[in-house]
């Protein structure tokens, strides 16, 4: 099934007399239970599909399409919303807190949301032994290696159980095995839990974790492998 759409998805960024053409014309369509990899050079205009799909920033044409769902017609309480009901982001800085705990990290979108504590905290626990972290998750994230580190991220994205994940260049900071493990984990999410998984990546030691690679050159989707 087809979770994500951009229909004719356009975005220009203005600063002055500078105009970029950030995205010109992009029509895609991801397919859920699939890890889909987009790959292109540095200010080719990853980061900014990937936050048009999160929902953050508006494009200036098109139309995008999430689960089914028509974005442009949600005000902007429905997108917050719909974001966190459905999509978890993996970023390259991981945006832990260094003052909480792993676990109280990865919990914190269900405290935010007002779930009790103690079935926050048994969530979370089991999200972490499933990403086999388990036995740290009572320090702070600065004493885990990189690997566990993106592992910790991963969970957090994925406590609210949602459809959709995204992830900016998750594996650049890890060598090759934590990298490997890292996409092992995140393909397993996308063909047994019934997810969409979609990844910028300038790492070619992982294309093949990949179901699907997109291309991306100059703000234009140029093909698309299967
Ligand atoms: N907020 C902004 N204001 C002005 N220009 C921007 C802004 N965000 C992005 N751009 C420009 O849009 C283009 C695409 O940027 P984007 O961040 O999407 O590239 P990217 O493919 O993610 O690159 P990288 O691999 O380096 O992260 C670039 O030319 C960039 O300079
Ligand atoms: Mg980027």
């Amino acid at each position: 099934m087809i979770s994500i759409q951009c229909k004719d998805v356009r975005k220009c960024f203005i600063n002055g007399k500078n105009k970029t053409e950030a995205l010109r014309s992009v029509n895609l369509e991801i397919l859920d239970k699939k890890l889909t990899l987009l790959v292109g050079p540095s200010g080719s205009g990853k980061t900014t599909l990937l936050s048009i799909i999160e929902t953050i920033l508006t494009p200036d044409e098109g139309d995008l399409f999430l689960l089914g769902q028509h974005v442009n017609k949600m005000n902007e309480l429905e997108k917050a919303y719909f974001r966190n009901k459905n999509i978890g982001v993996v970023f390259q800085a991981l945006h832990l807190i260094p003052t909480l705990t792993v676990l109280e990290n990865v919990i914190l979108p269900l405290i935010i949301k007002g779930e009790e504590e103690n079935n926050a905290k048994k969530k979370g626990a089991s999200l972490l032994e499933q990403l086999y972290i388990k036995e740290k998750m009572n320090l702070p994230h600065t004493q885990l290696s990189i690997g566990e580190q993106q592992r910790a991220a991963i969970a957090r994205a994925l406590i609210n159980d949602p459809k959709i994940i995204l992830c900016d260049e998750p594996t650049s900071a890890l060598d090759q095995e934590n990298g490997h493990a890292i996409m092992a984990i995140l393909r397993d999410l996308a063909s047994s839990d019934n997810r969409t998984v979609f990844v910028i990546t300038h790492d070619h030691r992982i294309f093949p974790f990949a179901d699907h690679i997109i291309n991306i050159n100059d703000g234009i989707v140029e093909k698309k492998n299967e």
